[in-house]
């Protein structure tokens, strides 16, 4: 990137809730843009991941269930939370004949009520970008609590393009800040062992791995 994008405005979480409650019939659109990318993004992680029977996954601020969809064929249970009742109404007419199908419920990330290991993996997807910093250093705190194995960020490349940066001007997000962050600190302030960073389909992909207990260390050939 050489400019600096400004934004023109930062929504409010009521106001992002209404915005997200008035878009949602035509969120297809976006649908469109970002399903090829999150295709090649879960293809990458799958391969990875290493997913025994039985795990569990989260998917926050999961708006019209596009990666929750993408997740439930790899995981026992997938869960997708949104606060905004239209795009989880878009979710679940998209996950009728989706087999096994991901649960939707009403769900705010600024007010995560899991309980503290309660699931393996939690992830959220062209998301953490609309939250301010403190705002995302408290949510990935409260997330390294509840997740037993990691927490997987999908969102827009640090590679900003002309597109994304007039659709983020729009939502009114915190893009232009989010694409400098230094995730390596945040990480490491919200409690996790470390980040893991790759660009994938124009994605940036952050995995955020939890210290594992009793002296264990962290097999680095195993991701
Ligand atoms: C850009 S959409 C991404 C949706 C989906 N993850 C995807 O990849 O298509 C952002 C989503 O975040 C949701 N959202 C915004 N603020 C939220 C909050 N505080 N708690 C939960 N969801 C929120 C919006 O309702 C919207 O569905």
């Amino acid at each position: 990137m050489n400019h600096q994008f400004l934004p023109w405005y930062r929504r409010s979480p009521i106001s992002m809730r209404r915005f997200y409650n008035w878009i949602h019939p035509i969120y297809g659109l976006i649908e469109s843009h970002l399903g090829p990318k999150l295709d090649q993004v879960v293809q990458h992680l799958m391969g990875n991941l290493a997913i025994a029977p039985g795990t569990t996954a989260l998917e926050y601020a999961c708006g019209s269930g596009l990666l929750s969809l993408k997740l439930a064929p790899y995981f026992a249970q997938v869960t997708g939370r949104d606060q905004s009742e239209g795009m989880l109404q878009r979710a679940r007419r998209r996950a009728i004949s989706a087999k096994p199908s991901p649960e939707f419920r009403m769900g705010n990330l600024l007010a995560i009520d899991e309980q503290a290991g309660s699931v393996d993996y939690v992830f959220l997807s062209f998301a953490l970008h609309l939250f301010s910093r403190t705002q995302r250093q408290e949510i990935l705190s409260r997330l390294c609590q509840v997740a037993r194995k990691e927490v997987i960020v999908i969102d827009h490349s640090r590679n900003s393009d002309w597109l994304t940066e007039w659709v983020e001007r729009i939502e009114g997000s915190h893009y232009d800040e989010f694409i400098r962050e230094d995730f390596a600190g945040v990480a490491d302030q919200a409690g996790f062992a470390r980040v893991l960073e790759s660009e994938i389909a124009t994605c940036m992909v952050l995995r955020f791995q939890k210290k594992v207990k009793q002296g264990k260390k962290i097999d680095l050939n195993n991701e």
